[in-house]
């Protein structure tokens, strides 16, 4: 740490950098004022998702998901599940076993498979031969391709629902833009590219949501978790919806999941007065302009490069790195989200975030560090207090609805920045709580959620199509 250069100023010219600094950082700080601002328009949004004359124009479009409250018990075996919603895909193996105690037992065995950029944004076909290709090279490795089994699929983008399995994507999120895909039937896809192998068969029983499948998998741990939330490389929210206000679906009894996509809210304006420069860059340079602008506050896809835009903005008012950023701190996508959660938990000696800095091309001052330090906070707390507002919106919703004295609620959580970065659970949690008085709420990790609801959905749906068939 030696080398580290020290800027060569006085400590009032010291003084007088950080006051400037925290000037323009101040723009990411949310009143409590503002906080419950967004939330009642989250909740405005909501409802006017779920109600049939508005869902067209709401900007959270509230999506029905055929999961239901109304147990059907499930069947026990082995399950296919897939996982598509991020960089990576999974292929996993879950054993459904009875247990004495809990009633249940599941096991899981899994492959990780990464998508390219290339499938990503290729065509659906592409994209879906690849998915194919590796559950074909799961089973060989598991040596069970002679099995035809159940298989539930998470698939973590808006989904119109027709059924448990079957659903056209309205639309692709999170840097995905593979064509002919929005507007089809997504399992049709994945069959149809099965079929094209034709060295394998698969019977596709379940398709969910990630924060559905979150949900699923916490609530078999906590009978109270009605609600699933993601913050990882997108960000959203699924809950249990009473049955007589999901317009889009008939019946009235008991409660269905709805998806919400939160994540596009904003799209009417509604958060127009709280984004700031770097967010419309953020967005002008994304794959999807105008779309999922709350997401694009919150999530891993993009907060990195709301912390490279600030620093660079700091560079160039001469507050950082004297005034020079590096080639590669010029480049988009070169501030990795998981930096921000490293610089964030330096133990204080600033040795983690030289070292990031440095891999970055500059070397930067212990001031320099510190700033640096500051940017990261601002953009990150300013994400989970705007995703706070959020739950808490959904939260008083619920209880609004059921009207108890105390709403007592478990929300199951997953997703990278959630379980990766240091603070953002604490800072998340207090929001949460300070907006939703009258409620008590527990906070659980899920571990392999979308792997294991997905199965846990198709224990259900196999028990459901059997009752269907036994008179
Ligand atoms: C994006 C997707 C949504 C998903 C979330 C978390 O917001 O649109 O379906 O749940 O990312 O992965």
């Amino acid at each position: 740490m030696g080398q580290m250069g020290k800027m060569p100023c006085s400590l009032s010219s010291v003084l007088e950098r950080v006051i400037m600094v925290e000037q323009i950082l101040s723009e990411f700080r949310l009143k409590k004022e503002q906080l419950k601002e967004v939330m009642k328009r989250m909740m405005r949004e909501m409802d006017r998702g779920l109600r049939v004359e508005t869902h067209q124009e709401a900007s959270v479009k509230m999506l029905p998901t055929y999961v239901c409250s109304t147990p059907e018990g499930s069947e026990v075996g082995d399950f296919l599940a897939l996982d598509l919603g991020g960089t990576n895909f999974r292929v996993m193996l879950v054993k459904v076993g009875e247990d004495e105690e809990r009633g249940w037992k599941v096991e899981t065995k899994h492959q990780m498979y990464s998508i390219s950029e290339d499938a990503m944004t290729g065509t659906a076909e592409m994209l879906f031969d690849y998915i194919a290709e590796c559950i074909s090279d799961f089973l060989n490795r598991q040596h069970i391709k002679h099995k035809k089994l159940p298989l539930g699929f998470t698939f973590s983008f808006p989904v119109r629902h027709e059924n448990i399995d079957k659903g056209i994507l309205l639309n692709w999120t999170k840097g995905f833009k593979a064509s002919g895909a929005e507007g089809n039937n997504v399992v049709g896809l994945l069959r149809d590219a099965i079929k094209r192998r034709g060295d394998f068969e698969m019977d596709v029983v379940a398709m969910v949501n990630d924060t559905v499948a979150t949900m699923i998998s916490c609530y078999y741990e906590d009978r109270s978790c009605e609600v699933g939330m993601i913050v990882g490389t997108g960000c959203n929210a699924c809950y249990m919806e009473e049955m007589r206000t999901v317009e889009l679906v008939e019946g009235e009894e008991g409660r269905m999941c709805v998806n919400t996509e939160w994540g596009a809210f904003g799209a009417n304006g509604e958060l127009e007065e709280f984004r700031l420069e770097y967010d419309r860059v953020v967005d002008e340079t994304s794959l999807n302009p105008g779309q999922q602008l709350y997401e694009k506050l919150i999530s891993g896809k993009y907060m990195g490069e709301l912390v490279r835009l600030v620093l660079l903005k700091l560079v160039n008012e001469e507050l950082l790195f004297n005034g020079e950023a590096s080639d590669l701190l010029k480049t988009r996508g070169s501030f990795e989200t998981r930096y921000v959660s490293q610089i964030e938990g330096d133990s204080g000696d600033r040795k983690q975030i030289y070292n990031i800095l440095s891999t970055l091309g500059v070397l930067p001052s212990e001031l320099d560090c510190d700033i640096v330090r500051l940017a990261c906070e601002s953009v990150s707390t300013r994400a989970a207090h705007m995703c706070g507002a959020g739950l808490a919106g959904v939260i008083n919703r619920m209880r609004e609805r059921r009207s108890p004295a105390v709403l007592k609620i478990t929300v199951g959580i997953d997703g990278s920045v959630y379980k990766l970065h240091p603070c953002f659970q604490d800072r998340f949690h207090k929001v949460v709580r300070e907006l939703t008085p009258h409620c008590d709420i527990t906070f659980i990790q899920s571990e392999e959620g979308s792997g294991r609801g997905a199965a846990l959905i198709s224990a259900v749906a196999c028990k459901m199509a059997a009752c269907m068939l036994t008179p």
